[in-house]
């Protein structure tokens, strides 16, 4: 899928977060080794800690549907009410980061950003440049 079309497709799925706490809504769009498009957004938790972040929750989805590569991830956010710095990039914090190596090939899968208020103000970049010198699954191979 082309990069525009799988930001579109991360704020089109930041609509649905549930964000009542932090008011700060995100969504995350990712396309699979198959090709098939797997979308989350942020649902928070009146525990705080029970949040689960859109990257995360778009690579359960990803799972659940019985995939496991991640080519490509796509994350918007900003404030939901539209306040805020609508021109900043939601960078995956580092537990989604940790996730989302445990899916991919971080030479080869591709991380895109883009502000809320501009989608084709596109920035991307490789896994590996975002979480270097991870721990995956490779360190747990005999
Ligand atoms: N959030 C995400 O969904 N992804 C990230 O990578 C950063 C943070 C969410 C969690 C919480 O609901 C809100 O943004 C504010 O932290």
């Amino acid at each position: 899928m082309e990069n525009i079309d799988l930001i579109k497709k991360a704020a089109e799925v930041r609509k649905n977060s549930y964000s009542p706490y932090s008011g700060y809504a995100v969504g995350a769009a990712l396309e699979c080794e198959e090709n098939m498009i797997h979308a989350g957004c942020n649902v928070e938790n009146a525990s705080y800690g029970g949040t689960i972040c859109a990257e995360r929750n778009a690579i359960t989805n990803m799972a659940a549907d019985g995939m496991r590569k991640i080519k490509k991830i796509a994350i918007v956010g900003g404030f939901a009410d539209g306040s805020g710095d609508n021109s900043a990039l939601v960078p995956p914090c580092g537990v989604c980061r940790q996730v989302i190596r445990e899916f991919c090939n971080p030479e080869t899968c591709i991380v895109l950003l883009a502000p809320i208020d501009n989608l084709e103000k596109i920035t991307e970049m490789k896994f590996a440049d975002l979480l270097p010198l991870s721990f995956g699954p490779d360190n747990l191979e005999k």
